[in-house]
C-alpha cells in the first residue's frame, strides 16, 4: 500500500518534471535538425546515422548549430581520427560571438600511432581565455564512439566524457569573478591542421601521406534554452531562466554542484588523468588566478 502510494506519487513528480523541462528546450539526435556544415562541405560526408568530417592537405571543415543557446546540455558522440593523427586538431566548443565572447573548449590533439590523445579544456570569459587544462583518457577515443558533453547553468560549467565529469569551472562572481551567464553561444565542432603546436609542443608534424584524417560523429543532442537570433541577450538571459511558473532542470537544486559520486569521479580524473593545468603552472602565471584559490577540485 505504502510502496503503491510511493509509486504513484513518484510518476506524478515525474510526469510534473518532464512537463518541466519541456519549457523552452529542444531536444533531438539528428545532425541536421541541429546542425549545418559551416565551411568546406565537400569534406562532409553521411552515413546513416554516421557524420563524417575531413581534414587533407587542402582543407579541414567544420559544423555548426542552426540555433543558439543559453544554459542546457549540449552532447555529441565522437569516434576520432584513428592511426597516425599527429598534428590534428578535433575540436568540440560552444561560444558566442564578439571580442567579450564566452566560450568552452573540448580539443583534442591527435598524436603518432599508438601514443595517446590529449584532451585540452578552456574556458573563455568577456574574450579572456588562458584557463588550459590537458589530460590523457582512459580509453582509446579513436577505436569507438565515446560521449563529449557541455552542461551549463547559472552555477557551473561542467566538462564531461562519457558521462565523468572531467572539469567544473564554477560561477565565483561573489568573489568579483565573471561568470559567463549573458552571452547565448552556439555549438561547433571543427577539424584542421595544428601542427605548429599539437602534438608534442609542435615537434611532430602532420604527415599527409595519412590523409584525409577523418573524425565521426553520431548522437547530436542539445537540451537547453534555445535563443531566438533577434531576442536581445538581456531578454535571453530573462527567459532562460527559471521563474515563477517556469522551471528549467538545470535550475533544480541538484543541479548547482556536482553530486557526491560526481566529486568523487572528478577526484578521479583529476589524480590519474590530468597532465597539465594552468593554475599549477607557475612559470606562466607567478600570481595565480585568483580563481584557483576558489575552485573545488
Ligand atoms: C595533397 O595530397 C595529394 C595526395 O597525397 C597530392 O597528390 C597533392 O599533390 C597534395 N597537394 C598539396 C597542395 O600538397
Ligand atoms: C603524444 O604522445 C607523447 C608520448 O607518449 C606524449 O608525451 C604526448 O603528451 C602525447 N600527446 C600529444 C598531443 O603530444
Ligand atoms: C608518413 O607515413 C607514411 C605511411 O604511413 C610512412 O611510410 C612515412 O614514414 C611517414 N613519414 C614520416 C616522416 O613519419
Amino acid at each position: 500500500m505504502a510502496r503503491s502510494l510511493s509509486m504513484s506519487l513518484a510518476c506524478v513528480m515525474l510526469a510534473f518534471s518532464v512537463a518541466v523541462v519541456m519549457v523552452g528546450s529542444v531536444e533531438s539526435s539528428r545532425f541536421d535538425e541541429l546542425f549545418q556544415p559551416r565551411w568546406a562541405m565537400d569534406h562532409f560526408t553521411y552515413e546513416g546515422e554516421l557524420l563524417k568530417m575531413k581534414l587533407d592537405n587542402y582543407s579541414g571543415a567544420g559544423f555548426s548549430s542552426k540555433s543558439k543557446y543559453l544554459f542546457g546540455k549540449v552532447n555529441i558522440q565522437i569516434k576520432l581520427v584513428e592511426g597516425d593523427s599527429a598534428g590534428t586538431v578535433t575540436a568540440f566548443y560552444m561560444s558566442s560571438d564578439g571580442a567579450y565572447h564566452n566560450e568552452f573548449d573540448f580539443e583534442f590533439l591527435g598524436n603518432t600511432t599508438g601514443e595517446p590523445y590529449l584532451v585540452q579544456t578552456n574556458v573563455y570569459v568577456n574574450g579572456v581565455g588562458n584557463r588550459e587544462q590537458r589530460l590523457n583518457l582512459w580509453f582509446d577515443p579513436t577505436k569507438d564512439f565515446h560521449s563529449y558533453s557541455i552542461f551549463w547553468n547559472q552555477r557551473q560549467v561542467v566538462f564531461l566524457v562519457d558521462g565523468t565529469p572531467i572539469r567544473v569551472h564554477s560561477n565565483l562572481e561573489h568573489r568579483g569573478i565573471p561568470f559567463p551567464k549573458d552571452q547565448a553561444m552556439g555549438v561547433f565542432s571543427s577539424i584542421w591542421n595544428a601542427d605548429d603546436w599539437a602534438t608534442q609542443g609542435g615537434r611532430v608534424k602532420t604527415n599527409w601521406t595519412n590523409a584525409p584524417f577523418v573524425a565521426t560523429y553520431t548522437g547530436f543532442e542539445i537540451d537547453a534554452c534555445e535563443c531566438p537570433v533577434t531576442v536581445a541577450d538581456a531578454d535571453n538571459a530573462r527567459r532562460c531562466s527559471s521563474g515563477g511558473q517556469k522551471r528549467y532542470w538545470w535550475d533544480e537544486p541538484t543541479m548547482a554542484e556536482l553530486s557526491v559520486h560526481q566529486s568523487h569521479q572528478l577526484k578521479w580524473v583529476r589524480a590519474k588523468h590530468l597532465v597539465y593545468d594552468y593554475c599549477t603552472d607557475t612559470a606562466r602565471f607567478p600570481v595565480i588566478p585568483v580563481e584557483c584559490e576558489h575552485h573545488r577540485h
